[in-house]
């Protein structure tokens, strides 16, 4: 452990510090320790502010896999800092609070998805990131909200699919390409009739943040916005969805916001409040004020300085989960084409905290 000048002991010291106090603590402990900030689109905005990479699950998990930094500190959720474990298995991982959990990613054990496997031994099992690494680990593929349609094409039309853990996603992919889908829950329970070939099998699982999206507040959104464009997460359930102009992931939402003067975001607020910000003289309203994420806001700035001075949280994996679980991840950004070096354009934008070479297509 590097040893540094004045370490406080507690978070709650930490918290009482003037909010640029703590900025040059972070940006001067992460350059002692060659560390890199990873930070969700849903991150509080103070610490999107203080990433050096702003982006989606995929453009995370890429980030992670090419790093040179020797310590990343991921601000998102645990199933995302595992991601980065996972890819990066030589690197320090550290996360500021170890209670950032996804809910969605809760809905299915290993052994869960083992029971459902049996059921089907010849489908491919394709896991959302949005899980444990044990989850993954049993898993042929990986898919993320940007490329689980392209995914899900790999596969031949006539093979099974038993994906996991978000239903409301599935659900969309097997509209987008045009295969039948059934409730695992339906198999798990008893004797259902066996799927058509190329069905997928969703588990019952959902983001309680983008499947409390109600029409209702689309409806009147658009009332008072009706030339406005609709961009909704492909979390949310299938009556939203079929109502918008674009189905797409945080880093897509990001880009189209620079391309429209109008638009209705259907996604968790702290992405809608950066571009708010980021965009003061364009309508940008969120479809519900209420979709938060509390398990993103777990972090704050002041974990974070603590995070770096004290290298806690480490994040640590057992190593046949962590390979297994690779196998499938890296599977995922082969067919997403890997990682590119950004364009000096787009080095610009990272450093103006506006990044978007996440590739986010949905
Ligand atoms: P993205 O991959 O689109 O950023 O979504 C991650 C997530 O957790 C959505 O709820
Ligand atoms: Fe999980 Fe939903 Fe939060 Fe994303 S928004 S981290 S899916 S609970």
């Amino acid at each position: 452990m590097i040893r540094i000048a004045n370490p406080l002991g507690s978070v709650l010291e930490y918290s009482r510090l003037a909010h640029d106090e703590l900025v040059d603590r972070i940006r001067s402990r992460k350059r002692d320790l060659n560390a890199v900030i990873l930070g969700h689109n849903y991150q509080r905005v103070e610490i999107q502010a203080v990433s050096d990479y702003l982006g989606d699950s995929l453009g995370l998990s890429q980030q992670a896999a090419e790093t040179d930094a020797d310590t990343i500190v991921f601000c998102g959720v645990h199933f995302m800092a595992e991601t980065a474990k996972i890819l990066s298995p030589s690197k320090m991982v550290l996360m500021p609070d170890l209670r950032a959990g996804c809910p969605m990613a809760d809905f299915v054990t290993a052994q869960s998805l083992r029971t459902l496997k049996e059921r089907f031994p010849d489908a491919a099992v394709v896991t959302y990131v949005n899980s444990t690494a044990a989850v993954k680990a049993e898993s042929d593929i990986c898919c993320t909200s940007s490329n689980a349609v392209q995914v899900i094409e790999s596969f031949p039309r006539d093979r099974t699919i038993l994906f996991v853990p978000d239903k409301n996603l599935a659900d969309y992919t097997a509209r987008k390409t045009g295969r039948p889908i059934r409730s695992s829950s339906e198999y798990l329970k008893g004797d259902a009739p066996a799927p058509e070939p190329g069905t997928i099998i969703a588990w019952d699982g959902y983001c309680y943040v983008h499947d409390d999206l109600v029409l209702t507040e689309l409806d009147e959104a658009k009332r008072k916005h009706p030339n406005a464009k609709v961009v909704i997460h492909p979390e949310a359930r299938r009556d939203l969805l079929q109502r918008a102009d674009f189905v797409v992931s945080t880093a897509r939402m990001a880009a189209i916001a620079e391309e429209h003067d109008e638009l209705i975001i259907g996604t968790e607020r702290g992405l809608i409040d950066r571009l708010q910000k980021q965009f003061p003289h364009k309508t940008i309203v969120p479809l519900s004020r209420a979709a938060v994420c509390g398990n993103m806001k777990v972090n704050t700035l002041a974990k974070l300085a603590w995070c770096l001075d004290h290298e806690q949280y480490e994040l640590t994996l057992a190593e046949d989960v962590r390979s297994r679980a690779e196998t499938a991840l890296r599977r995922m950004l082969e067919l997403s084409g890997g990682w590119r070096a950004p364009t000096p354009e787009e080095r610009q934008l990272e450093q103006d905290g506006l990044d978007r070479s996440g590739c986010g297509c949905a």
